[in-house]
């Protein structure tokens, strides 16, 4: 029976370089996000290059309904699935009470709510096939609080926690849950937010690529937390070595340099 790995925000950034660095290893892939057309073109192209059975299904995760009818067709077709990839998200920036509540409401159902469902959901099918293995993507975001950005700081700061305790939970099931924190990387993520992308230009981000291979090896050997990059792993590690309050002054004055007034 085919086994797939299914990957949620596929349709592009580091949810689709992981896609590819997948099938590039051989794994059949069921791709899930909300640009259906985008899906499809992956879809074909992924197959024809590396000769795998790449499955697509558009869905808004973040519309409870939405992602109810999908896990149901999942659970109806008794497709095998022991790789979870939750890889969608986005992010807000700017002051926190000038933000469209409709806007962090999506962010809170994607990042957080979605998340949880589909560790619950495929996680309970990979008990009872006797394992499976789960992935995360938080951020290094997720170590310290993030003022102008704090609901999505706080949001991988959940999926931090909440992957690292699943992870001793799970380990009786066979089923192995790993985090991936990446650093700043090259992908959409930044327009999405409304960040200023002219100035991040100018830093030196990560490839979704290079973010991928690192996490693919690290995967490969049951990493609990994945941090690609030594600049990305100073950054989880140095709110350590600061006060609380001067962590969070650092984090604001950074973020307020890059987002909307
Ligand atoms: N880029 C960075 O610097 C960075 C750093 C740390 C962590 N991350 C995390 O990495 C993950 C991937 O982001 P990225 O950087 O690759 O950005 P991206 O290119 O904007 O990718 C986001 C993905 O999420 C999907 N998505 C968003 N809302 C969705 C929804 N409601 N339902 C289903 N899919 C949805 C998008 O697809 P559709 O638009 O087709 O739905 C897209 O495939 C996110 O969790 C992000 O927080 C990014």
């Amino acid at each position: 029976m085919t086994r797939y790995a299914l990957i949620t925000g596929a349709s592009s950034g580091i949810g689709l370089a992981l896609a590819e660095a997948l099938a590039r290893r051989g794994r059949s892939l069921i791709l899930v996000a909300r640009q259906r057309d985008q899906l499809e073109s992956i879809a074909i192209e992924l197959t024809q290059r590396f000769g795998v059975e790449v499955l697509f299904r558009a869905c808004d995760v973040g519309e409870p309904l939405r992602l109810s009818g999908f896990l149901l067709e999942l659970e109806e077709g008794e497709r095998q699935i022991d790789l979870l990839v939750n890889c969608a998200g986005i992010g807000t920036s700017g002051p926190f009470l000038a933000q469209d509540w409709m806007t962090e409401q999506d962010l809170i159902e994607v990042n957080v709510l979605a998340l949880t469902r589909l560790c619950h959901a495929l996680g309970n099918s990979m008990a009872l096939q006797g394992g499976g293995q789960i992935l995360n993507v938080a951020s290094v975001a997720a170590f310290q609080p993030g003022p102008w950005m704090s609901t999505y700081y706080a949001s991988k700061a959940y999926v931090l926690h909440f992957s690292e305790g699943l992870r001793e939970e799970l380990k009786s099931c066979g089923i192995k849950v790993s985090v991936l924190c990446p650093g700043p990387t090259r992908t959409a993520f930044f327009g999405t937010a409304q960040m200023d992308t002219a100035k991040l230009d100018r830093l030196a981000l990560m490839s979704p690529e290079e973010v991928a291979l690192h996490t693919v090896r690290a995967l490969a050997k049951n990493k609990a937390i994945i941090i690609p990059g030594r600049r990305n792993r100073w950054l989880a590690f140095s709110p350590r070595l600061s006060p609380r309050w001067l962590t969070r002054k650092i984090a604001g004055a950074i973020n307020k340099a890059y987002c909307p007034r």
